[in-house]
């Protein structure tokens, strides 16, 4: 696995990283960055939309805000025609500032505190996620609403994906039928299926096996009288990191095929992709504050690190690809973070030229799971944005 490039090989073999090399050889050549830095390309944004729309027609867009709820990926998803998945009262505030319907919104949060889905039901959201009896007792709270209430599964896998997300919710394909009869005891509608097959799954195969336990669950519902209307595949879709990701219509294309054979065309089919659209247009420029020989390794210590926009390292399982413009012998090197703590380590072992205190180091595709996961530990200055197009 290669984690770092230098500029002049990319530009060489013409590697399609997400960030375009003229915009890599413009950072390290600008004088007013204002280090660490969040370079965001609106024009990468849209491109990423269109290419998923692309490759599931079918298929609806609801940007999940999570990985990063920056206002210009929100107002672009809404000019290009997308709604959104919220999972809290401040995500209901910022994805209403683009003018949303919140009848539309997808609340995507299977465990709700009640002050939240009091807000949010006070705030017009109509679509809300269940997976489990105690969650749809809450809903006898709304008596004069019909809440249109959706009920997330989980399907067993045989290789999964990087970041589990059927480990914490999700109920079992046994359990759909009761929780179905359960929603409509409490007076709201039982309105579809979701699932969310875990992010960054590197395997098509896993949705559409999903996809196949959504269309014998339909038909069950259907035989006790219960009209699925919905069926939402939640997100997942992969990225190019320091690995490879396949390409998102070859990949897309199992996915359509099962959503034509298996789910009948009066069922709306959204999906919930966060990663896919946040990540690569995003590129993070940080600076070498210091420098040191440490058991035979050369440690670079940089003004971003693992409690700030490196924290996807962590919480995201993810290795974001370096980019250095030095050229010369490649030494062992260290790359950590700025703040006191020994744990605040990104790279260890990396292969790369030597580097001076004021160098810049690039790193790509760090939009989705990064800067939203940081924290103010030791009141580090934290990277700010500028958007490039
Ligand atoms: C319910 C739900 N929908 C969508 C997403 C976005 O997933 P991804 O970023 O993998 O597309 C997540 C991620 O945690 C999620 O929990």
């Amino acid at each position: 696995m290669t984690h770092s490039f230098d500029l002049t090989t990319l530009e060489q073999q013409g590697i399609n990283r997400s960030a375009q090399s003229g915009l890599l050889r413009d950072i390290f050549n600008r004088a007013d960055i204002d280090s660490p830095q969040l370079f965001m390309s609106r024009s990468a944004i849209a491109e990423n939309y269109q290419n998923l729309k692309a490759a599931l027609p079918r298929v609806d867009i609801h940007y999940a805000i999570k990985p990063n709820n920056h206002g210009v990926i929100l107002d672009e998803v809404h000019r290009l025609g997308g709604n959104f998945d919220i999972c809290s009262a401040g995500e209901i505030d910022m994805v209403l500032r683009t003018g949303v319907d919140p009848s539309t919104l997808v609340h995507s949060h299977p465990i709700k505190s009640i002050p939240e889905f009091d807000y949010a039901v006070s705030n017009g959201i109509e679509i809300f996620v269940v997976d489990n009896a105690e969650e749809v007792k809450k809903l006898h709270r709304y008596p004069e609403r019909k809440l249109k209430v959706m009920i997330r599964y989980r399907i067993s896998t045989n290789s999964m994906a990087v970041v589990n997300l059927q480990y914490k919710f999700g109920c079992q394909v046994t359990e759909v039928l009761s929780l179905a009869r359960e929603i409509e005891k409490s007076g709201h509608e039982f309105y579809g299926l979701c699932f969310h097959i875990g992010s960054q799954c590197l395997y098509s195969e896993n949705y559409v096996l999903a996809i196949k336990a959504a269309h014998s669950l339909i038909h069950q519902l259907d035989e006790c009288g219960f009209n699925t209307r919905l069926l939402d595949i939640g997100g997942g879709f992969p990225v190019e990191y320091v690995e490879p990701a396949p390409d998102i219509h070859e990949f897309c294309q199992p996915i359509a095929t099962a959503l034509d054979e298996h789910i009948r065309p009066g069922i709306k089919v959204i999906s919930e992709p966060g990663r896919f659209i946040a990540a690569s247009p995003v590129t993070l420029v940080c600076t070498i504050l210091g420098k040191a020989e440490r058991d035979g390794k050369c440690w670079y210590y940089l003004d971003d690190g693992l409690y700030s926009t490196f924290s996807g390292i962590l919480f995201d399982h993810c290795q974001y690809p370096v980019i250095t413009n030095k050229t010369g012998e490649h030494r062992l090197s260290v790359l950590s973070g700025p703040t006191c703590d020994s744990f605040d380590v990104m790279y260890d072992g990396l292969m790369i030229p030597e580097h001076n205190v004021g160098d810049r180091m690039v790193f790509c595709s760090t939009g989705a799971y990064c800067a939203v996961s940081g924290s103010n530990f030791n009141a580090l200055k934290q990277a700010s944005y500028q958007i490039i197009d």
